[in-house]
């Protein structure tokens, strides 16, 4: 059986811009012998050592919990957010994804409503102020009731679950030819709206949440599915349906 290389060289190109107000460019960083078993931000983390100690300035990134739950790491990676792996964000990404003598192109999420902050670093802001405006449960539902006091189909406990695992990185958004945030907001409003804890406020919520989604700048569903080809969580686009539903129900209870 051929043994694998254990490392590689690689040619960054990646997205250098000190603010929002300047102007941008690709700068080329050579990085020798990459281990194969490094994820991409480790990567980020050896070249970032490499320019510090050559005295220049280390790429920004943002980065937390390097385990594929918080939605705080996000690249655009040979033209695909969080890279070229299916289902994975940019911190699960490993560099066996690669070859040796590859040019690899890094940049940020691009979208109107995502500003950038410094190289690959842009401001999600926009999608917290979107579940600021609805994202959550006010009702008071007391003390915690017995397990059983409330029946939940399978099902429903499933498709619910199914909409919850979205982190909120906003590759949908950046994958999507219209910057749209719809994938996003369907699965915050979906998580809600399938159980009964989230029924007395859904229309209340669909309302709010996509009246937010607009004011933001984020663009319309084009129905090109990016968002749900690119989803690290693979979340489905059936949740926008359900995000539309429960959206004109809004309506017509207001109108009512
Ligand atoms: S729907 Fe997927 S791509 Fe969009 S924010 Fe949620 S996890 Fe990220
Ligand atoms: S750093 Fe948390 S999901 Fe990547």
């Amino acid at each position: 059986m051929k043994k694998l290389p254990q490392t590689i060289n690689i040619m960054l190109k990646v997205w250098r811009q000190q603010g929002s107000e300047s102007k941008g460019r690709f700068e080329d960083i050579p990085v020798k012998s990459v281990s194969v078993h490094m994820s991409f931000i480790e990567l980020l983390d050896t070249v970032n050592e490499q320019l510090t100690i050559e005295g220049r300035d280390p790429i920004a990134f943002d980065n937390d919990c390097r385990e594929g739950i918080c939605g705080m790491c996000g690249a655009v990676v040979d033209g695909r957010a969080h890279g070229p792996e299916k289902a994975t964000t940019l911190c699960q990404l490993h560099m066996r994804k690669f070859s040796d003598g590859d040019t690899i192109v890094v940049e940020p999420f691009r979208a109107r409503a995502f500003k950038l902050v410094k190289d690959l670093v842009v401001d999600r802001s926009a999608l917290d102020k979107i579940i600021q405006a609805g994202g959550y449960i006010s009702v008071n539902t007391g003390g915690a009731p017995d397990a059983n006091a409330l029946p939940i189909s399978q099902e429903m406990a499933d498709k619910a679950m199914d909409a919850a695992a979205c982190i909120g990185c906003g590759a949908c958004v950046a994958a999507c030819p219209s910057a749209s945030a719809m994938l996003f907001v369907s699965a915050k409003i979906s998580q809600l709206a399938l159980l009964p804890q989230g029924r007395p406020e859904a229309a209340k919520r669909a309302g709010g949440m996509v009246r937010a989604m607009d004011s933001c700048g984020f663009g319309n569903c084009s129905n090109h599915r990016e968002c749900e080809n690119t989803c690290p969580k693979e979340i489905s686009i059936v949740n926008i349906a359900r995000m539309n539903r429960e959206f004109f129900k809004a309506r017509f209870v207001s109108e009512a």
